[in-house]
């Protein structure tokens, strides 16, 4: 699809997933077409970032990033490995470390993206979590073990396809006894998605602008 029957282009943040959404819903491409596309924008756009921030995909400073990302941690309820789905630059995995400590909790981080250049250059940054790091997609990926807590997102799958998603992670990426932890960043309410799907929370946490506007929303799923 090229020229003006792309609506997405020039779009950005919710914008741009609800036009690339509504394309693949409408049929107009492809699963594979909505993967390519969102995919390769993401790679590219956190491979230029100019900050480590912009690296994970969080506009603004230090400041932003804690105030839309710490709440994260309030699923982390014990000890354990802590598997970030979409890991990016690896800076989610530095940051949850000092989280759960704040909390008395210690976890390992490990990281998993489908974009081979970003685990590269999240290898770079942490070297010395380079063996903690995975390239796959996560609706097909084969882990070679289980976690503790397992973050993701529902949008890492095509319309339709996100439920099979946070379903899949749940029961062959989680340890038994653990928690999925399913993100939605810039302003939807995933704890509205979960009940439309029929998943059950365990508990949620939401992060807000000033505005009042949600700027992250946070819920987890106990796997059985
Ligand atoms: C917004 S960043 C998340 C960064 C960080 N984990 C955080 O929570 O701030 C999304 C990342 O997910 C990755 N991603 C998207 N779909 C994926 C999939 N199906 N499997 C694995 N990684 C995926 C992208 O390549 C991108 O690096």
């Amino acid at each position: 699809m090229n020229g003006p029957s792309r609506p997405w282009d020039g779009l950005t943040g919710m914008a741009y997933s609800e036009a690339i959404d509504r394309a693949a819903v409408c049929g107009q491409i492809t699963e594979q077409q909505w993967q390519q596309e969102v995919w390769s924008l993401l790679e590219r756009s956190y491979l230029a970032a100019p900050s480590v921030y912009g690296g994970s995909g969080s506009g603004g400073d230090g400041q932003a990033w804690e105030r839309k990302r710490r709440a994260i941690a309030d699923a982390v309820h014990r000890d354990g490995d802590f598997l970030d789905v979409g890991c990016a630059n690896g800076l989610l995995m530095e940051s949850i470390v000092p989280w759960a400590a704040a909390r008395g909790y210690t976890v390992a981080p490990y990281g998993l993206d489908v974009s081979a250049a970003l685990i590269q250059h999240a290898a770079e940054r942490l070297p010395a979590w380079a063996d903690r790091l995975f390239v796959g997609d996560a609706a097909v990926w084969h882990p070679p073990r289980r976690f503790d807590f397992v973050r993701t997102e529902a949008v890492y799958a095509p319309p339709g396809r996100r439920r099979a998603l946070v379903l899949r992670l749940l029961h062959e990426v989680v340890a038994p006894g653990g928690r999925l932890i399913v993100c939605a960043y810039g302003g939807g309410d995933i704890t509205r998605e979960l009940s439309g799907w029929d998943i059950p929370y365990a508990g949620c946490a939401t992060t807000y602008r000033d505005d009042g506007r949600i700027w992250n929303s946070i819920a987890w799923i106990e796997a059985p």
